[in-house]
């Protein structure tokens, strides 16, 4: 395709908006007029107060945040979940403070609050919108009753280096996927109405990049050109603040040169004059401060004019704000019209919340938090069994006949952790509202008898002192349910690993009770994707399950016994070893992609093999260019087939849309749900595009036999990207299509986009 194009909104930048609120038919003329009014009547230092968000003290109001609060030098307050702490909180700034203006609650709620719901990767993997909202729902409800009304999430940085501990937090790889599950997040945050006293604001972040991390290292350096930006990383946020989240947290990272938390391109070009956001922007934690050990500004009070101007609203916990803004603006150094601005995005969201009105919650008189009704658990059980993903399933071991089983041995360090299953972010969550594995599988098997052998204390331990029972146990069952992965503590904030391998000696229990002969099914408990191609054979059966919360044991017991049937499906790509990371679906093509033609392993590399004894293509000599799961895969208790794929109709302009049809029928001979994937290439562009981007997904549930038609709309604008100006576009000329079950559908299909027609 070539650059005469046509351009088009797609998922970029839209048309800059009138940043006159007076003028713009969005804008509630009565929250800007009670902002104004409150501005008229604030001091330069209740201005900053409101842009400050400090640290609660663990249901403690020490004599400085009280005067602070009452000073009106507090905007925000941040880890206090205590109800009756933050209700007084809320009254020494309403009743105490010159102007009465509410201080605004917020809280990592990532994956539920109390009920703990599956590690958002986890989430992701279920690939289902509605359920998504649903858990965030249910989150916001738990700790708005606490008096939070802030959540910081969803975050949306792009996954694609599962050595990143906050690959657990993520939506996944791919940035459609990330911003529709963030989208959904969003609404069920943020609800009907942000002024339900049950909504919580929503923060979509880390704006931007954090996901590109150099090496996989949290907090690490990223370079990303303009183009990937754009086409990579930006849509998940434009996504979730098009579903209207309220709030935008800035990254620690470095982005170019310019740490994103002093980024004016990210903050003000792209997020205030393309997007038209209008809600505020938050540092990330100390963020500000920061910015002089990037080597960026010379000391606190330089940091601070440079996040100010560069676009951050709110800093949290950094005191910068608290310690310099008012000075730079007595000075001159920052002027006060954009001091008002920051002021009244910060207030607009708490105006927008209904926190004049209602500051406080009302359940602060209720003596303990009750527990999480019923539904939260049947949510939280939910989406924990759909969020698991069947890997491997040789001769059909799964799912297991409960009664033909009578002795099952259930053996690990993960069958029977209340706190690992909930994994990362989860200050919150309770543990004694965890099922675990064995607690479940004890319950669903009373005519069994369940063996348990944890074999080695941690997912980290190399003592093998347990292995000796765990075989013997192994030896003596019908079937081995090994509970192996990650610990809560290796994945998330700071918890980044080199080696993306079975930590510990777990891959050596696994070959301990695989000798025994006793077939052997793998549940894998992780807050990444794990490199496990030395592991994959050795077992029968393989169930990736991530973090997957309170209601763990339940679900899994379910889908092993065939209650339910797997449906998960992998939101990232599988490395068969952790060198080859980065790897993703949606990667370019290089001048020399790998073949089967062209790929020798070094193994088969003859004694004295020349600089030329390979096919000169771009692999790793020591391990397959494929990965070892695709993106998109998983597997089911039945068998899917996809035929008859049409594209109509085969020409369209650049605005126009096409209808992509599939058949897709259940061989197996079970009830079962295929995740419909469609995806599309460019073959020629102006700028080089990825070798498959998704762009479409359905759920179809089919009985045995049945066949149905699917049908996708394929519009132009979804086929659009940033051109070599950064303007998206919509080029003409030849696209691909595929249909399948993951990346590596092979049902194609071709249609063209036709040159713009002049205007008649
Ligand atoms: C994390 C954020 C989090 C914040 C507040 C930071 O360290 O990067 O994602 O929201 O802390 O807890």
């Amino acid at each position: 395709m070539h650059p005469s194009a046509a351009a088009a909104p797609g998922p970029g930048p839209g048309p800059d908006r009138d940043h006159d609120h007076d003028q713009d038919p969005g804008v509630d003329r009565d929250v800007e007029a009670r902002i104004r009014a409150l501005l008229d009547r604030m001091t330069p230092a209740e201005k900053v107060g409101q842009l400050n968000q400090l640290s609660g003290a663990d249901g403690m109001i020490p004599d400085a945040l009280a005067r602070q609060v009452r000073e009106g030098r507090v905007g925000s307050i941040l880890n206090e979940v205590d109800p009756r702490t933050l209700n007084e909180l809320q009254r020494l700034a309403v009743d105490e403070s010159r102007l009465g203006i509410p201080l605004l609650a917020g809280r990592d709620v990532i994956h539920g609050f109390r009920t703990i719901l599956p590690i958002p990767l986890g989430l992701a993997a279920t690939w289902d919108p509605e359920l998504v909202r649903a858990g965030a729902r249910m989150a916001a409800v738990e700790a708005a009753a606490c008096g939070i009304r802030w959540t910081f999430a969803p975050m949306v940085d792009i996954g694609r280096d599962p050595r990143w501990g906050r690959v657990a937090e993520c939506l996944g790889e791919d940035p459609f996927l990330s911003g529709v599950l963030a989208a959904a997040m969003v609404r069920g945050f943020q609800g009907d109405d942000l002024a339900d006293p049950t909504s919580l604001a929503a923060c979509v972040k880390h704006f931007a990049g954090y996901g590109a991390s150099e090496a996989g290292r949290d907090y690490n350096t990223t370079n990303i050109p303009e183009g990937e930006l754009r086409s990579v990383h930006l849509p998940p946020f434009r996504a979730a603040l098009e579903a209207g989240a309220a709030t935008v947290m800035t990254s620690f990272s470095d982005l170019n040169g310019i740490p994103a938390t002093a980024n004016r391109f990210l903050l003000t070009q792209v997020l205030r004059e393309e997007w038209g956001f209008d809600g505020f922007v938050v540092s990330d934690w100390d963020s500000i401060p920061q910015l002089t050990v990037h080597g960026l500004t010379e000391d606190a009070r330089a940091a601070a004019l440079a996040a100010a101007e560069a676009g951050v609203d709110m800093d949290m916990v950094g005191h910068a704000y608290a310690g310099h803004l008012e000075a730079l603006v007595a000075s001159g150094a920052f002027p006060e019209a954009r001091l008002d601005a920051m002021v009244a995005n910060v207030l607009r969201v708490k105006l927008r919340l209904g926190l004049f009105e209602a500051p406080c919650t009302a359940t602060a008189t209720a003596p303990e938090p009750a527990a999480p009704p019923a539904a939260h658990l049947a949510l939280a059980r939910e989406s924990a069994l759909r969020s698991v993903v069947l890997l491997r399933n040789e001769g059909g071991l799964l799912p297991l006949e409960a009664a033909a089983l009578g002795r099952v041995a259930v053996i690990g360090p993960l069958a029977d952790e209340p706190r690992e299953q909930l994994g990362t972010w989860v200050f919150d969550g309770d543990p004694s509202l965890s099922v675990t594995p064995l607690a479940a599988l004890r319950e669903a098997l009373p005519g069994a008898r369940v063996r348990h052998v944890r074999a080695l204390d941690t997912s980290r331990s190399e003592d093998r002192s347990g292995f000796a029972e765990a075989v013997e146990a192994a030896a003596d069952a019908d079937v081995v349910l090994v509970f192996l992965g990650e610990e809560a503590v290796l994945s998330g904030e700071a918890h980044c690993r080199a080696d993306i391998t079975l930590p510990g000696a777990q891959e050596a229990l696994v070959d301990a009770v695989r000798a025994t002969g006793t077939p052997v099914v793998l549940v894998i408990l992780a807050g990444r994707p794990l490199a496990l191609a030395s592991v994959v054979d050795k077992v029968d059966a393989l169930l990736y399950a991530w973090h997957p919360g309170t209601m763990a044991g339940p679900a899994l017991a379910d889908l092993l016994l065939g209650k339910a049937a797997p449906s998960g499906r992998l939101p990232v790509t599988f490395p068969r070893v952790t060198g080859q990371i980065p790897i993703y679906h949606a990667h370019r093509n290089t001048g020399r992609p790998p073949t089967p033609e062209t790929f020798v392993h070094l193994r088969d590399l003859p004694r004295g093999a020349s600089q030329l004894s390979t096919g000169a293509t771009s692999y790793h000599l020591d391990t397959h260019y494929t990965p070892l799961f695709p993106f998109g895969f998983g597997l089911g208790y039945t068998t899917f087939a996809y035929d008859a794929l049409r594209v109509e109709p085969v020409t369209m302009p650049p605005d126009g849309v096409v209808q992509v049809a599939v058949e897709v029928e259940n061989t197996g001979s079970r009830r079962g749900t295929e995740l419909v994937q469609l995806y599309v290439r460019d073959p020629v562009a102006s700028v080089t595009r990825p070798v498959r981007e998704l762009k479409s997904f359905r759920h179809v549930e089919l009985a045995p036999g049945e066949r149905r038609t699917v049908t996708f709309e394929l519009r132009g604008a979804d086929l659009a990207f940033p051109g070599r100006d950064m303007t998206w576009v919509t080029e003409p000329g030849r696209m691909q299509v595929w249909v399948g079950g993951d990346a590596h559908a092979t049902l194609g299909a071709e249609f063209r986009i036709m040159e713009p027609q002049p205007d008649s």
